[in-house]
C-alpha cells in the first residue's frame, strides 16, 4: 500500500492594521506598560476595525495560503477552521469562508480554545495520510477583542486578533506529521469562560448588565496548567517521534505569556534562539497564535527544509495539543519523491535501539527537572503569598496610623 505523508505546501496570515499598545491601554484602565511587559512580555496587539471579522481575516489569510500552494480553492477537499470567536454562533464560520473562497468541499469549525489550530492540523493530517483527501485548508482565526471587557485589566491586556492559514497536501515525500498528542482537562472548564453566550445561559438584559457575555479568566490556574502541559506534552510528542530535544530545530509555543514559555524552555533545556516568539507584537491570538508564529518563521527562513518542529498549545477547556512536524522541501520533482520513498526508512535494528535508549534517558532527565521545578514552586509560592500578606498588612496599619481628618490631625 502506498504510504502518504502530510506536507504544508502553502501558508498565509492576516492581522488587522489597527495597533493597540500597552500605553494605549494605560489610558483606558488601571494598568501600565512596565507591569504588562514584565508579567507577560506583550507590548502591543492588533484589534479589528469596522468591516473586519473572523471570516474576513480567514478569507484573506486563506487566499494567500492557496496562492503560495499554487492551487485553486476548488482543489480543496476540506476546510477546518479553528476558532472560539466565529462571526455567529450559528452558522459555522467555516461555511461562510468556504463560500467566499469559492471552494466546493466540506467545511467545519473546530472549537478547542487556543489549542484549536494544532488540533486542526493533527486532524487534517489523518485525512491526508489515509489517502482520503489531497488538499485541506486549516485556519486558526480569532476576534477576541469583541469578547473583551475593556474594564477588566486581567484579560484586556493579554489578547489580540488575527488569522493564519495553511494548506496541508498529500505527498510521497517523507515527513510532515511525525507524532501528536491531544488532551483535555475539563475539570478546569470554568477557568476561561464566556458565561452568557451559549444555550445554558442565553444572553439577556440581566446577564449582559453583569457583563457575562464577555470573557472571564482565572489567570493563576491557567498559568499552572499551561506550565505543566507545555513540558509534559512536548516530552510526549518528542518521545513518540523517537527523538530528543537535541533533534528539534524549532519550537513553536502558544503565544500566551513569555513567563510560561521561559519556564517550559528551562524544563526542556531548550535554547530561546530556536523558539519562535511574536507575542510582544500580537499578544495572545488564541487559535491564531501558533499559525502566526509558524508563518512568520517560514517567511523569514527560521524554519528551513527538513527542520523538525515542535508545536505546543494550551487553552480554554482546558485543552492542549502538540505535534512534531518535519517540513519537507517545497521543491521536489516526482523522481526525487520516488528515490526518497525507496530509501525510507533505512535504520538498522541496532540504530533504532540506540535511539530508543537516547530518547528514554532524555525523557527521564526532563521529568526530573520538571519535578524539581514544581517542588521549588510549591515551596516558593506560599512564601511569596505570606510575604505579600505581611506587606499588605503593614500598609494597612500605616494607613490606620495616619490621621484621616483635620480633627484627627488636630487631636494628635
Ligand atoms: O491562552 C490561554 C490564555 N490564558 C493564559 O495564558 C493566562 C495564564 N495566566 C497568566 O498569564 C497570568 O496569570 C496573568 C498574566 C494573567 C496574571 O499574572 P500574575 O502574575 O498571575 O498576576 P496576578 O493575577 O497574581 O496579579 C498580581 C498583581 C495583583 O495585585 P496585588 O494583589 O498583588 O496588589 C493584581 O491586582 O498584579 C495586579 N494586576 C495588574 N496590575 C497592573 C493584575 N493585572 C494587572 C494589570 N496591570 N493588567
Amino acid at each position: 500500500m502506498t504510504q502518504y505523508f502530510s506536507k504544508i505546501t502553502g501558508w498565509g496570515m492576516y492581522v488587522p492594521e489597527n495597533v493597540l499598545t500597552n500605553h494605549d491601554l494605560e489610558k483606558m484602565m488601571d494598568t501600565n506598560d512596565e507591569w504588562i511587559v514584565s508579567r507577560t512580555g506583550i507590548r502591543e496587539r492588533r484589534i479589528i476595525s469596522e468591516g473586519e471579522s473572523t471570516v474576513s481575516m480567514s478569507v484573506e489569510a486563506s487566499k494567500r495560503a492557496l496562492d503560495k500552494a499554487g492551487i485553486n480553492a476548488k482543489d480543496l477537499d476540506l476546510i477546518i477552521l479553528a476558532s472560539s470567536t466565529p462571526d455567529y454562533l450559528v452558522p459555522p464560520a467555516s461555511s461562510m469562508i468556504q463560500d467566499e473562497l469559492g471552494a466546493e468541499c466540506g467545511a467545519m469549525t473546530l472549537v478547542a480554545g487556543c489549542s484549536g489550530f494544532v488540533y486542526g492540523l493533527n486532524t487534517a493530517s489523518q485525512f491526508i495520510r489515509s489517502g482520503a483527501y489531497e488538499h485541506i485548508l486549516v485556519i486558526g482565526a480569532e476576534t477576541i477583542s469583541a469578547g473583551i471587557d475593556w474594564e477588566d485589566r486581567g484579560t484586556a491586556i493579554l489578547f489580540g486578533d488575527g488569522a493564519g492559514a495553511v494548506v496541508v497536501s498529500r505527498t510521497l515525500q517523507p515527513g510532515g506529521l511525525l507524532s501528536m498528542s491531544m488532551g483535555s482537562d475539563g475539570a478546569g472548564w470554568d477557568a476561561l469562560i464566556v458565561p452568557a453566550l451559549g444555550t445554558k445561559n442565553y444572553p439577556n438584559h440581566e446577564n449582559i448588565d453583569r457583563k457575562e457575555h464577555k470573557l472571564k479568566m482565572k489567570g493563576r490556574p491557567v498559568f499552572k496548567f499551561a506550565t505543566r502541559v507545555m513540558s509534559d506534552a512536548t516530552v510526549d510528542v518528542v518521545t513518540q517521534a523517537g527523538l530528543t530535544m537535541d533533534d528539534i530545530d524549532v519550537l513553536i509555543p502558544h503565544q500566551a505569556n513569555q513567563r510560561i514559555i521561559d519556564l517550559a524552555l528551562r524544563r526542556l533545556n531548550f535554547p530561546a534562539e530556536k523558539t519562535i516568539v511574536n507575542l510582544d507584537r500580537y499578544g495572545n491570538t488564541s487559535a491564531a497564535s501558533v499559525p502566526l508564529a509558524m508563518i512568520e518563521a517560514l517567511e523569514d527562513g527560521r524554519i528551513k527544509d527538513n527542520d523538525k518542529v515542535v508545536m505546543i498549545a494550551f487553552g480554554a477547556g482546558l485543552t492542549y495539543a502538540a505535534a512534531v512536524w518535519q517540513f519537507q522541501p517545497m521543491e521536489v520533482s516526482p523522481e526525487d519523491e520516488a528515490i526518497l520513498v525507496t530509501n525510507w526508512p533505512v535504520d538498522s535494528a541496532f540504530q533504532r535501539k540506540l535511539q530508543e535508549m537516547r530518547t528514554a534517558a532524555w525523557k527521564m532527565k526532563v521529568q526530573a527537572r520538571t519535578k524539581a521545578s514544581e517542588a521549588s514552586m510549591a515551596i516558593m509560592l506560599p512564601l511569596y503569598s505570606f510575604r505579600k500578606g505581611l506587606k499588605k498588612r503593614g500598609k494597612k496599619e500605616d494607613n490606620q496610623d495616619e490621621p484621616k481628618t483635620q480633627e484627627d490631625k488636630q487631636g494628635q
